[in-house]
């Protein structure tokens, strides 16, 4: 029976950190400047990782990391957070493996004081991501990156997701519709 596991990325059991990284770069080789060793960090240690994993019999079939951040500033002040990362195993894909593991995370931002979530992926999955209340924002697209090195995710074809979990959240999403959403993730990151 698959086990769902939601820690800190700093509770993450080694072992399954090293299956994470070893999918990671199966699908994203370009993402990591060498194969990675196993004990890399899946997140930025910065952004209080989270992760969320489906696992059976000591083998990782589904992963997503959580990141937070504070967003705007003052009275305005949102937590703000993103998926990042997620994948199924190959050979498990099309079980609901990462719908499960989507739900979870989605539900970890509802309990966990995230205003609301945002993200991108391409535009094939928007249904997949759909299922779990995500919803594409086309005229608020997410600016990854630094404010030194931004990272306009539409310009590489990529679709911006949003869901809002309080009402604070969801009164900040409508004031900034047709304006990009500004996130430090550093430079070359986005979610
Ligand atoms: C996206 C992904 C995590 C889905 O995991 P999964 O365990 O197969 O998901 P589920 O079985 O819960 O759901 C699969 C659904 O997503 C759809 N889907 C998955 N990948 C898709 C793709 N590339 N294009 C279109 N639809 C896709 C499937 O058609 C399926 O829909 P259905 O239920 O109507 O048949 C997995 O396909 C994956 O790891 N892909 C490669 C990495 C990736 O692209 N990650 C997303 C980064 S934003």
């Amino acid at each position: 029976m698959p086990q769902l596991i939601q820690t800190s990325e700093a509770d993450f059991p080694p072992e399954l950190r090293r299956q994470a990284l070893e999918l990671s770069y199966l699908e994203w080789p370009q993402a990591f400047s060498a194969p990675p060793k196993g004990d890399e960090a899946l997140n930025d240690p910065a952004l209080d990782p989270v992760c969320i994993a489906l696992v059976e019999d000591g083998c990782l079939l589904s992963y997503t990391g959580v990141q937070s951040l504070w967003f705007g500033k003052g009275d305005e002040v949102c937590r703000v957070s993103g998926i990042s990362g997620m994948l199924t195993r190959a050979a498990q894909r099309g079980r609901g493996a990462g719908r499960q593991v989507l739900v979870a995370a989605s539900a970890w931002m509802a309990r966990s004081g995230t205003d609301f979530g945002i993200f991108t992926c391409d535009p094939p999955l928007v249904a997949f991501y759909a299922r779990a209340g995500w919803i594409e924002t086309p005229t608020m697209p997410l600016v990854g990156g630094t404010r030194e090195q931004p990272f306009p995710s539409a310009q590489f074809g990529k679709v911006t997701l949003a869901q809002a979990f309080t009402p604070r959240g969801q009164a900040r999403l409508v004031q900034q519709q047709g304006r990009p959403i500004e996130l430090e993730l550093g430079v070359g990151n986005l979610w």
